[in-house]
Order: structure tokens, then sequence, then C-alpha cells
């Protein structure tokens, strides 16, 4: 995995009321995964590619699994699992799209015209986030292909979230890559990762996509 940049030590939530004990924040997620797809179908993509929908929920999953122990917002997860790879252009090296895909939020959140897709709920919910949450989400999005850590303890649950699926495209996750705690990644962690990518989505919540984000998986040929 071509993996470069920072590389500042990942602190567990380095001060303040731990995010994952803040009320969490009612996300509209088929909402958020329709704005999420409109912008998937206008760059030609595949929904359930290598990189498409399964693959959002198992990060989410992952995310969600990990996110009190390493101090992060969940509600930051959940929408990087949505929107961090919404704006490729190629299943392939596309080293890019997590900056578009910061772009794009900052866009929605300013409100501007070109802010492709975005339904007035998506843009309320993004418009509606704090500015740390709303930061540490760009910040993952944009840095998810290209850093290592990262020091905001959201962000680094975020990319560990991501990596933890890495296997889909023929890698076993590393955990020198991933900025969290050994107890949190351990070799049975990363063996259940690629148990439930191999699965697909049938892995024990790997249907519940259907429920909470409103999407009918295709049937396997
Ligand atoms: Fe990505
Ligand atoms: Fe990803």
């Amino acid at each position: 995995m071509r993996l470069r940049g920072a590389r500042a030590k990942s602190k567990v939530n380095p001060s303040g009321t731990p995010p994952c004990e803040r009320t969490p924040i009612e996300l509209p997620e088929p909402a958020l995964i329709a704005a999420a797809l409109a912008n998937v179908t206008r760059c030609g993509m595949r929904p359930w590619g290598t990189h498409g929908l399964a693959h959002w929920w198992r990060v989410r999953h992952n995310g969600l699994s990990i996110a009190r122990a390493m101090g992060a917002n969940p509600s930051v997860v959940r929408l990087f699992a949505i929107f961090h790879d919404s704006h490729r252009h190629d299943d392939g090296h596309d080293p890019d799209h997590g900056p578009r895909a910061a772009e794009w939020l900052r866009e929605v959140r300013l409100s501007r015209d070109s802010a492709y897709g975005a339904c007035a709920l998506t843009r309320a919910t993004i418009i509606g986030l704090t500015e740390t949450d709303f930061e540490s989400l760009c910040t993952a999005c944009a840095l998810h292909t290209s850093a290592i850590h990262h020091v905001d303890a959201s962000v680094a649950a975020c990319f560990v979230a991501d990596r933890l699926d890495l296997s889909r495209v023929g890698y076993r996750p590393d955990p020198n890559r991933m900025p969290a705690p050994r107890h949190v990644i351990d070799e049975q962690a990363i063996n259940a990762a690629i148990d439930r990518e191999r699965r697909g989505l049938e892995w024990i919540g790997g249907r519940e996509i259907e429920q909470v984000w409103g999407v009918s998986v295709p049937k396997r040929s």
C-alpha cells in the first residue's frame, strides 16, 4: 500500500469530554447515502464495486467497533464511512479521491450550488456539525490514503476502519500502518476484518445495511 506523509503520533482523546461519550448526533444516513451515491453515479462508478457500498458498510462497522477504545467520535466515523470513497473516478489508483470528497463536503458546508447531489437534509446535517467534528471529517477524508497517523483520535479511527478492509484489494491489513493501540488492533481483530470482507455482507450485522442505509443488496449471481 502506498502511504506517505504525516507520522504524528496518534493521541487518544487529548482533551475534553471523550467524543464517544457525547450524545450521538442523529444522522439521516439514508439521505446521506443517496447524496454519496449521486456522486458515485455522476463519476460513472459502480455502487457495489470494490470501493462501494459493501466496503463503506464494513468501514462503518470497523470504525464503530474501535471508536470507544480510541476515544473517537462515532458520528465522524459514520460520516467518513459514507463519504470517504464517494468521489472516486477510478477503482484503481486515484490518489485525489479523498481530497475531492473533502472539498465536496466544504462546498456543501458553504451551500455552494456546485455541491452536486446534496439534498436539504444532507446540507443540514453537514452544516449542523460542530467545527471540530467537521474538520475531523474533512481531514480524515482528505488524508485517508496519504497519511499513516494523525493526532486527532477520530481521524485516526477512520484511517484504521478503512485499512481493516484492505484485504478486498489483496493486502493483509498491517498493524504498523494503523494508528491504533495494539490491544485495539491485534491479530484477532485483523483476522475478523478479513473474514467479514471475504463474506461480503454475509456476516452478523452485514445485512443491516438495508435497514440502516435504505439500500437493496443485489442478489449474488
Ligand atoms: Fe479511499
Ligand atoms: Fe475506503
